[in-house]
């Protein structure tokens, strides 16, 4: 059985050291060491064995198959790195092929103005303020004097959510001046963009969704003079220093006296065009003294402070600065149009 054992050890190894690839030495592997192999079934025999034989017979089968099991690991190695090589010399990389392009993304040109608006308010002290979309109409309307009849509450005009009216999805930012002075004692320098919804129909100018930047200052002698200064600074900033505006008497229910503002078109400079539809200026926001009531409502002393207030388009900002002629492209998210920017 000795003998066996050895000629096993001896014909193993040499057939695992000749062994060709990873198949064949797999082979070898079950041939000797396998639940049939030729090692198995001397180990088989052991039974046959006298007592003194066994140990001595046993210990050699042990050491044969530990010889057997090195030789087929070490082969195992030595052939799986030279199929790495084979591998390595058959694969070609060209490393000079240009790779692909990561498409890294920019900001939405209504992103840049925004930013660019916090900028100038952050700058002159504001602070920045938010308030919530789904709005009740007691601050969209009631508490900014809306009378009960006004027809900016009219039913195809807003995004109600309740049957009595009283929930609404906010058409202007201008309640964000309520939430904020019924928290904060003056004196108050807050701006508040977000987004307004209104029942309009999609078309260059118009849409059911859209940005403003609402402004609201109240301090102690607080006039007209620096609603005037405060509004030439942000359009001079976004526009360029020779930018001129226009303020013309409007009315809203919550300021008085209440102005639009206006800047001078660049295209003709005053004179009219089609950029400016033959107007010569352009509008870009509402503004005014905050209204005595509005002041009031929100527990201020109206012969101790006095405000102004103001709500830009966003949209309106941004189109002027880029030469934007159509609404449509700022919502559309056209790559071929962003991309520009
Ligand atoms: N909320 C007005 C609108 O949507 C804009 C506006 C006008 C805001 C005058 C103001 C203001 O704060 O004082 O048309």
């Amino acid at each position: 059985m000795k003998k066996t054992l050895e000629e096993i050890k001896s014909s193993s190894l040499s057939a695992i050291e000749k062994a060709a690839d990873l198949g064949a030495l797999e082979a070898l592997r079950v041939a000797y060491l396998g639940k049939k192999g030729s090692l198995t079934s001397v180990l088989k025999q052991m039974g046959s064995l006298s007592a003194e034989e066994r140990p001595i017979i046993g210990q050699l089968a042990n050491q044969v198959r530990a010889a057997i099991e090195e030789a087929i690991a070490a082969k195992t190695a030595e052939l799986s790195e030279k199929l790495l090589e084979q591998k390595l010399k058959n694969e070609k990389l060209d490393v000079t092929i240009p790779g692909k392009p990561i498409k890294i993304g920019r900001r939405h040109p209504m992103s840049v103005i925004l930013d660019e608006v916090v900028d100038i308010f952050t700058g002159m002290g504001f602070s920045v303020a938010e308030g919530p979309e789904v709005e009740l109409s007691e601050y969209n309307f009631t508490k900014l004097n809306h009378s009960a009849d006004h027809p900016a509450r009219e039913w195809q005009d807003t995004f109600y959510f309740t049957e009595d009216s009283s929930v609404l999805l906010r058409t202007q930012t201008s309640p964000v001046q309520i939430h904020v002075m019924e928290i904060q004692k003056p004196p108050i320098r807050v701006i508040s963009p977000g987004r307004v919804y209104r029942k309009d129909e999609v078309d260059a100018t118009h849409s059911p969704m859209f940005h403003q930047v609402e402004g609201l200052v109240v301090d102690k002698g607080i006039t007209m003079g620096d609603l005037k200064g405060t509004l030439n600074t942000l359009v001079k900033r976004l526009y360029g220093p020779e930018a001129r505006t226009r303020f013309r008497p409007h009315h809203f229910p919550f300021t008085e006296p209440s102005c639009e503002v206006d800047v001078q078109c660049f295209e003709c400079r005053g004179a009219g065009c089609r950029v400016c539809k033959g107007e010569g200026w352009i509008e870009i926001l509402g503004a005014g003294m905050v209204h005595p009531k509005v002041l009031e409502g929100c527990g201020i002393d109206t012969s101790v402070y006095s405000g102004f207030a103001f709500g830009v388009g966003l949209e309106r900002l941004t189109m002027r600065r880029f030469n934007i002629s159509d609404m449509r492209l700022l919502f559309e998210n056209d790559m071929r149009f962003l991309s520009q920017f």
